[in-house]
């Protein structure tokens, strides 16, 4: 029998990846506390994102999904939200020059704290602990009591995640993304990188057209006004989604306004399970990740469920296959949608299906398969009628040794010096700006 969507109506199904909080008063407390607290983002802000995917969606724009794998509550500082900001405007910049078409900025960031495990264990140091689930759950700290999930993280979540958008929507509305100004969004070490000049040289030739435009226009073009950041997280742990699903006035509808593109990880993304439940009732534009997880069939049954009006815009699907497999694997999928007439945009993650462990145990990805399932992805849309509207990266703005190549060639024997992630690794500074620079020379050719 169908169930009738509320909020809460997940809680009627299997909901995995959810931690089991000792104390249920306290979690419906904290629950209480956070449903009361002004929403982070507007339903208007929320209806924006979703006519610009429908434009990624025609092929009219290309979408830009990137930040860390998992934010730490910790790392909320000025200097790291700047440098995210920093790379996630350079690379955007390098793709519109290749893409010749607008780019529209996702950060994974105000409120990428819960991470899925594949496991409830995990030995640390020679003992056996719950695992650490993302700050937003329990602690990193290697101690049975640090891992018990508590309910008050829930707020302590929110609460930088609003630390977090106010000081990116003050820093963007203080004109550092002015595209007069490159020098504000220069990171300290861009000058050393062996990918510099080619950077350098096609900022110029961006301020260089404003100017021309602005001449001829007689108006400004690109000021800091016109550059948009938009959130993003894995909508996982679902008590902290449902305290912030809300209704506006003049609006129909109920809206998630904890983030503006909450997405379903590829763990919890069962037609069948409670993540799709909770989805398929909010007006947000929403993300799916498929791979191989997922047959033609289960991937209709999910636009059926979450698109059932097949709006242009509303679903999003994120692959992540893996360098070798995807040539194999995204065409009976995008044959499924494309015979069926349903409408999605498809955007690409290549990293999640390319992650291996080194000798000395380090969880590593290599550029060169970075590289190549995006290269593929290009061509398998194309081969198919369809169209690659975006990437979906995780990277950060800081000098991290986490993944392996690039044009700096870092080996297994490199990761050591400055492996920061406690879970997935990211590409570095370098790392993603030259991913930006080929995935641009791909976009000019394609
Ligand atoms: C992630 O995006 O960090 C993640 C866990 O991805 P996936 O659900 O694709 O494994
Ligand atoms: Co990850």
């Amino acid at each position: 029998m169908a169930i009738e969507w509320n909020p809460g109506s997940w809680q009627l199904l299997p909901a995995l990846q959810q931690p089991s909080y000792p104390d249920a008063a306290a979690l419906e407390n904290a629950r209480a506390e956070l449903a009361a607290l002004p929403p982070l983002v507007t339903s208007w802000e929320v209806a924006s994102l979703r006519q610009q995917f429908a434009r990624a969606e025609a092929g009219q724009c290309f979408v830009l999904q990137a930040g860390d794998c998992a934010e730490r509550f910790s790392e909320c500082t000025s200097p790291r939200i700047t440098n995210q900001l920093k790379i996630l405007i350079q690379m955007s910049l390098v793709l519109v020059q290749g893409s010749k078409k607008p780019v529209v900025r996702v950060g994974r960031f105000a409120g990428q704290y819960a991470k899925p495990r594949s496991s409830d264990f995990e030995t640390v140091n020679g003992i056996r602990l719950p695992s650490y689930r993302g700050d937003l759950i329990n602690s990193t700290e290697p101690a049975l009591q640090a891992r018990i999930p508590d309910p008050q993280r829930m707020l302590r979540g929110y609460e930088r995640a609003a630390l977090t958008l106010n000081f990116i929507r003050a820093l963007v509305k203080g004109g550092f993304a002015d595209l007069h100004h490159p020098e504000y969004f220069d990171l300290d070490w861009s000058l050393q990188s062996p990918k510099a000049e080619e950077y350098r040289r096609l900022v110029h030739s961006i301020t260089d057209s404003l100017c021309f435009m602005e001449n001829i226009l007689g108006t400004s073009a690109g000021g800091s006004d016109r550059i948009d950041f938009f959130t993003s997280h894995e909508a996982l742990l679902l008590p902290y989604e449902q305290a912030q699903t809300r209704r506006v006035p003049h609006r129909p509808g109920w809206f998630n306004l904890s983030t503006h593109f909450p997405w379903i990880g590829i763990r919890t993304a069962s037609p069948d399970g409670a993540h799709v439940e909770y989805m398929r009732g909010i007006a947000n534009p929403i993300g799916v990740k498929t791979g191989a997880a997922h047959s033609p069939d289960q991937l209709l049954r999910l636009c059926d469920l979450l698109n059932p009006a097949n709006e242009s815009g509303r679903l999003v699907f994120i692959h992540r296959f893996g360098a070798d497999k995807i040539e194999a694997q995204l065409p009976p999928l995008v044959r499924a949608l494309r015979e069926n007439g349903r409408n999605a945009l498809w955007v690409c993650d290549p990293m999640h299906g390319n992650t291996r462990t080194t000798a000395s145990g380090f969880k590593t990805r290599g550029f060169d398969d970075i590289e190549a399932e995006l290269g593929r992805a290009f061509d398998v849309h194309s081969a198919c009628g369809s169209t690659l509207g975006g990437i979906h990266i995780e990277l950060t703005g800081e000098n991290v040794t986490e993944c392996t190549g690039g044009a700096r060639g870092l080996s297994d024997d490199d990761l050591h010096r400055a492996y920061k992630s406690e879970v997935d690794p990211r590409l570095n500074y370098e790392q993603s700006l030259e991913l930006a620079l080929l995935t641009a020379r791909k976009l000019s050719r394609s």
